[in-house]
């Protein structure tokens, strides 16, 4: 696991496009956060093999709060613990280790999603505050399902 490297965008945006229910943003979108987001982005995987990818911001004017875009793991790939490893990861990165809060929308029929988070919660011993974000009228005609926002903390670093 290591940080997305600008030679990564194709490749990340051919896994996200693997991995519904995401979002498929433009390969530039993945280009722009393996040059300027590496950081707070996390790759598992080398080259066209890429198996798990996590997009993540520190949000702005809120530095103890990491905020989580997209997590995929490839399809053969889950299961495994991979999601929750990458998450821990971040986590433990000196540049990451005065977080206190993750965020991340997980949309209402996600199970994978919210199990990999609330699992994350359990071992962080942190609670889950789940409160309205992006309604799905907000999407305009582009259908979507809400986005309600998960917040996971205040914990320490693991
Ligand atoms: C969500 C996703 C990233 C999970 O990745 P993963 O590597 O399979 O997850 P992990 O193996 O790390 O599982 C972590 C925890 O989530 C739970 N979990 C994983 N998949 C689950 C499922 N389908 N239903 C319920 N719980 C699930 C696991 O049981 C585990 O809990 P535990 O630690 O208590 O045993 C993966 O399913 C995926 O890429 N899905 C498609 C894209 C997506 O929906 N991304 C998230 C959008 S916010």
């Amino acid at each position: 696991m290591r940080q997305p490297r600008r030679t990564d965008g194709a490749g990340i945006h051919q896994l996200i496009s693997e991995c519904p229910p995401l979002d498929l943003n433009s390969v530039y979108t993945y280009l722009l956060l393996s040059e300027h987001f590496a950081d707070t982005s996390i790759l598992a995987g080398e080259g066209d093999q890429l198996e798990g990818f996590i997009s993540g911001y520190l949000v702005p004017e809120k530095h103890d709060t990491l905020f989580i875009w997209q997590v995929a793991v490839h399809a053969n790939a889950r299961g495994k613990g991979l999601g929750k490893r990458m998450l821990s990861q971040l986590l433990q990165r000196p540049s990451l280790e005065h977080v206190r809060y993750i965020e991340t929308t997980v949309g209402p029929d996600n199970l994978a999603s919210r199990g990999m988070f609330n699992s994350l919660a359990r071992t962080l011993n942190a609670p889950v505050l789940e409160t309205p974000l992006f309604d799905r009228a907000l999407f305009g005609r582009h259908g979507h399902e809400d986005e309600p926002l998960l917040r996971i903390g205040p914990f320490q670093s693991l």
